[in-house]
């Protein structure tokens, strides 16, 4: 009925989808993950939830990521920042994987274990297992109160609001956010000096109103939409810090456009992936100014000299590239380990406007659903 449409609408705050709506919330929630957490004169974090005393954090020996989905793409990011910042040995796992494989952990490991819902079975599982083995836990959540908010021994909260979209998107960046804390913390008590810590904290700072420039160029990723929304198949490509955003950006697409998508290293590309590059190929290359930037340059070039057609994320001019971007869509300029964050932007933009174009249910694909309670 008509009144039933308006309060889905009111629900949706005016967007035509919980997923837009997520997306444009990006500048708010990435504020509040840090609201009261974030001490710039002091270049440091305070993560109130955290529950480790100062000397068991110094006494961490390895740490351990465990999630799924989106929430791994994230943890990916995390084990970057963590050990080139605190130089302490950082491990990823599929928490489905995690909890069948005997992992090594001592009363030494910290286990940090990201979930939006805080339900998802196998990350529940996985935490229960390294509590099980000894090690310390720390959740990285959004929903309050959620079984593994409750279950484990300190926790981030996202603090991004309730997140409807099957799709996450607020979330991710939220946890990317809530790592870079937690890192800027334990690297500040390591041996960070007091002006790196600042130079990131300023730039985390920075990083809403820089959302915010990106979203108010959202149309020219919908031209780019309806340039590939007929395409069978996208090829992501990004190095380091961007090789997980390169992950998520196919995820994103998968999910809701049932395109098939892949995220690659991009350099990886040509021990197979390449094999399919033709003038049908999108290829997203993300390829900020960063330090591989000459390294993605060169594999942008190998993928134009196969006839490829390429949609670039990029910070700068480049004159090696003119002429070689089909699309270029620019984000502002970050420290390395946020450029994650900004790329993601345009990324879970194009993959909505593709969906939406194919006439995709949006927050709700076939299939799939918002939180995983089954193994
Ligand atoms: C499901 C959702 C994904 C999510 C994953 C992990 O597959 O559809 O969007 O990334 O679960 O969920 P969690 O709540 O643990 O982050």
């Amino acid at each position: 009925t008509r009144i039933e449409w308006d309060l889905a609408q009111i629900e949706r705050g005016g967007y035509p989808h919980f997923m837009l709506k997520e997306i444009f919330e990006q500048p708010t929630t990435v504020e509040n993950t840090m609201r009261g957490r974030l001490i710039l004169e002091e270049g440091f974090s305070k993560l109130g939830g955290l529950n480790i005393p100062k000397e068991e954090l110094l006494a961490v020996d390895n740490i351990i990521i465990t999630a799924c989905g989106t929430s791994w793409h994230s943890a990916l990011i995390g084990e970057m920042m963590i050990e080139e910042l605190c130089r302490i040995p950082v491990e990823v796992e599929y928490a489905s994987e995690f909890r069948y494989r005997n992992p090594i952990v001592t009363p030494r490991t910290l286990c940090i274990v990201i979930s939006q819902s805080g339900e998802t079975a196998d990350t529940l599982a996985a935490m229960r297992e390294a509590k099980r083995r000894g090690a310390r836990t720390l959740g990285l959540v959004n929903v309050v109160g959620s079984t593994i908010a409750r279950e484990d021994d300190g926790g981030i909260y996202l603090h991004a609001g309730p997140e409807i979209g099957v799709a996450s998107t607020k979330a991710f960046t939220s946890q990317v956010v809530a790592l870079a804390l937690f890192t800027l913390k334990l690297a500040r008590l390591r041996d960070m000096s007091v002006e790196r810590g600042r130079e990131l904290a300023q730039a985390l700072a920075k990083l809403p109103e820089q959302i915010q420039s990106i979203l108010d160029r959202a149309g020219e990723i919908e031209e780019v939409a309806e340039e590939f929304k007929r395409a069978s198949n996208f090829l992501y490509l990004g190095r380091g810090y961007n090789f997980p955003a390169a992950l998520e950006g196919a995820l994103k697409l998968k999910e809701i456009s049932y395109i098939h998508a892949e995220g690659y290293p991009a350099a990886e590309m040509k021990h197979g992936p390449i094999a399919l590059i033709d003038e049908m190929m999108p290829v997203v290359c993300i390829a900020p100014h960063d330090s591989v930037f000459d390294k993605i340059t060169s594999n942008i070039q190998e993928v134009k000299a196969r006839k490829g057609k390429i949609i670039a994320i990029t910070t700068r001019d480049e004159p090696s590239l003119a002429g070689k971007l089909d699309y270029e869509f620019r984000v502002p300029e970050t420290v390395d380990l946020l450029t994650p964050i900004l790329a993601s932007i345009p990324l879970q933009l194009l993959a909505y406007y593709i969906a939406v174009k194919r006439g995709c249910n949006v927050d709700q694909p076939r299939n799939l659903a918002k939180s995983v309670t089954v193994e």
